[in-house]
């Protein structure tokens, strides 16, 4: 079965409001591509301007963070339904740098994967291990570890429709990228985690992303590996550089 490709940047804390809309106009004919799916994900203050910005194109948009419950007292707090009701389609949920510096755990990844998926939001979660596992030689064992904790209770055809992304925390943001192999033998654990958990065609469908210092010189070769539907970039994603990857 062919898995649609999925490129998505994910912008972090950068882009004034005022600065996203330039980035979109710049992108914009850069990012065409019918065959891929394009994702910008955005600060929640540039949601709104950016959903206006990419009107009438092919890029979708993401948001970066939101929080568990539908409405009431948790001051500067954003929820799923807000997020659809702005045109929101995608959010990233476990990133390295959310697990690390906000301490969101496996259990409440778990919350947040279920409730995007309520929202009619589509997750992409984010698992990967910090250079020390990788050494100590258990980094599939984390990775399953994470993919088991963030599912719990997520039924087969959820998980369809659900983006990983698997995102090596030594190459984040730091310009050493996981080799072809090395990404493409994680993302093969991967789905067979997914094909344990549930079935073959499940497996089958979930689109797994590599994210780590992905950019236009290293994209095609990691993008041509079997086990790898797309890329969720960072650095890369700031710049007119996003259209070579969206296009390798
Ligand atoms: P990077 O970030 O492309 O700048 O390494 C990727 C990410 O954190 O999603």
């Amino acid at each position: 079965m062919a898995r649609r490709r999925i490129i998505a940047g994910n912008w972090k804390m950068n882009m004034t409001p005022s600065q996203a809309v330039a980035l979109c106009a710049e992108l914009k004919d850069l990012v065409v591509n019918d065959a891929v799916d394009v994702v910008y994900c955005v600060p929640a203050i540039d949601i709104v301007p950016v959903v206006e910005a990419v009107k009438g194109t092919n890029v979708h948009v993401g948001a970066e963070n939101f929080y568990i419950e539908d409405k009431g007292a948790y001051t500067g707090e954003i929820s799923a339904p807000m997020l659809k009701d702005a045109g929101v389609e995608y959010v990233i949920i476990g990133h390295s740098e959310r697990r690390e510096y906000f301490k969101e755990d496996d259990a409440f990844l778990n919350k947040k994967v279920k409730k995007a998926l309520e929202a009619g939001i589509t997750p992409i979660l984010c698992c990967g291990e910090s250079l020390e596992q990788r050494e100590m030689g258990v980094t599939m064992d984390w990775i399953r570890f994470q993919i088991k904790s963030d599912l719990v209770g997520v039924t087969a055809d959820q998980v369809k429709t659900i983006v990983i992304a698997y995102e090596p925390i030594w190459a984040i943001g730091t310009g050493k990228t996981a080799t072809s192999d090395q990404a493409q033998e994680v993302c093969k654990g991967i789905r067979d985690c997914i094909a344990e958990m549930y079935d073959d065609a499940t497996a089958a469908a979930v689109r797994i992303q590599y994210g780590g210092s992905m950019n236009a010189g290293n994209a095609k070769e990691l993008l041509a590996k079997e086990d790898i539907d797309g890329g969720l970039i960072g650095g890369a994603s700031l710049k007119a550089e996003f259209g070579s990857v969206v296009n390798a």
